[in-house]
């Protein structure tokens, strides 16, 4: 038996936390936030940042709250970035108005779910000598940043990413694929839609599904809905494979070939701020996101890294995606990158 966790997809339902978080948390906060007086310029800054992200809160007391947070977040993003001894920088984003506990809060949520060992699949780039860098979006492999809002089903969003890779490769053909149908339909088993999955359970079902229709066809709405069947299939898949587990030299060589699901712990603040470079942690090995390796290279400084597609809309990060250290110290590999990596096949 072996214990795989659901991926609950920070930073899932934090909109949502920023209305409803728990009155003692929040009270918490207002009084550590409050001994810091808030000045008119950062009053500003707060009013356009909401208006750049289309926030809106219930009332006065509650945006009095979030500004306090903002500003201590944008003190600790410019502390960081002035420090100037990091690979990465952090800027604000959508997420700057949540404290690190309601961004991790997700985690609480989390799901341990006995399952059967997963059978070995054999791994079919065991002997591949993998170039020094490679990059999927170059070569048209990769669909544009899409964005999962509230629903915590960064599960389908990774699935369904390397899925539209391997039919790249297969088919010459870049289609967006629905992730929605995964919500929705995907529902018998593991995956439980915003409430969270696995990539490989996605997998199984795709492949019982006879594949995935369009996004056209089957847009996002973002929250669990009924299952619209039967839908015809745009793409499929006829298997899928787990990368040896805890060895980044693997994971190299199957990201070589193709985008591949990989899952991590992005809850630590450096995740939740990120702004770009190649980013170096700090964060551990909880699992709790989905997203996709979509190529790796090295940096000029010499820095080597992971290309990673989230699915967090593009106001975050590099455009919507990170760099993510690789080859690092731990066998895990950054953020626990290379602990449960898997990707479809097509035959
Ligand atoms: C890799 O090479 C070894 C030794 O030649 C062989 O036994 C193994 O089957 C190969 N693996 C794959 C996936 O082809």
């Amino acid at each position: 038996m072996a214990f795989f966790v659901l991926l609950k997809c920070l930073p899932a339902a934090l909109l949502l936390l920023s209305i409803c978080a728990s009155p003692a948390a929040a009270g918490r906060k207002l009084v550590s936030g409050a001994t810091t007086p808030t000045s008119s310029s950062m009053a500003e800054r707060h009013e356009q940042w909401m208006a750049q992200h289309g926030r809106v809160y219930k009332d006065a007391a509650e945006k009095a709250r979030r500004l306090s947070i903002f500003q201590s977040n944008v003190e600790f993003i410019e502390s960081f970035n002035k420090e100037g001894k990091h690979k990465y920088w952090l800027a604000t984003n959508q997420f700057t108005d949540l404290t690190n506990e309601e961004f991790k809060a997700t985690h609480t949520g989390f799901r341990k779910t006995a399952a059967a060992a997963a059978t070995v699949k054999g791994f079919r780039y065991e002997n591949f000598t993998a170039p020094s860098s490679m990059d999927w979006r170059k070569r048209g492999a990769v669909t544009p940043i899409k964005d999962q809002g509230q629903c915590g089903c960064c599960w389908a969003f990774s699935a369904v990413a390397a899925m539209e890779g391997i039919t790249k490769l297969t088919t010459g053909k870049l289609i967006s694929l629905s992730e929605q149908e995964l919500v929705d339909c995907d529902v018998h088993g593991e995956d439980q839609g915003c409430e969270g999955g696995l990539m490989d359970d996605a997998f199984e079902f795709i492949i019982k599904n006879g594949g995935l229709t369009t996004e056209a066809k089957y847009p996002y709405g973002g929250v669990d809905g009924t299952c619209r069947s039967p839908t015809s299939a745009a793409a499929a898949i006829s298997g899928y494979e787990d990368v040896p587990a805890n060895d980044e030299g693997a994971l190299m060589k199957a990201v070589a070939n193709q985008p591949v699901s990989v899952a991590i712990d992005a809850g630590g603040s450096g995740f939740q701020h990120y702004g770009g470079g190649v980013f170096s942690g700090e964060c551990g090995t909880e699992l709790d996101h989905g997203v996709t390796a979509v190529g790796y290279g090295k940096a000029s400084d010499g820095s080597k890294y992971w290309v990673v597609k989230n699915s967090w809309g593009r106001t975050w990060g590099e455009k919507g995606y990170i760099r993510m250290e690789r080859d690092v110290e731990a066998e895990e590999g950054l953020c626990g990158i290379a602990m449960e990596a898997s990707y479809p096949t097509a035959s």
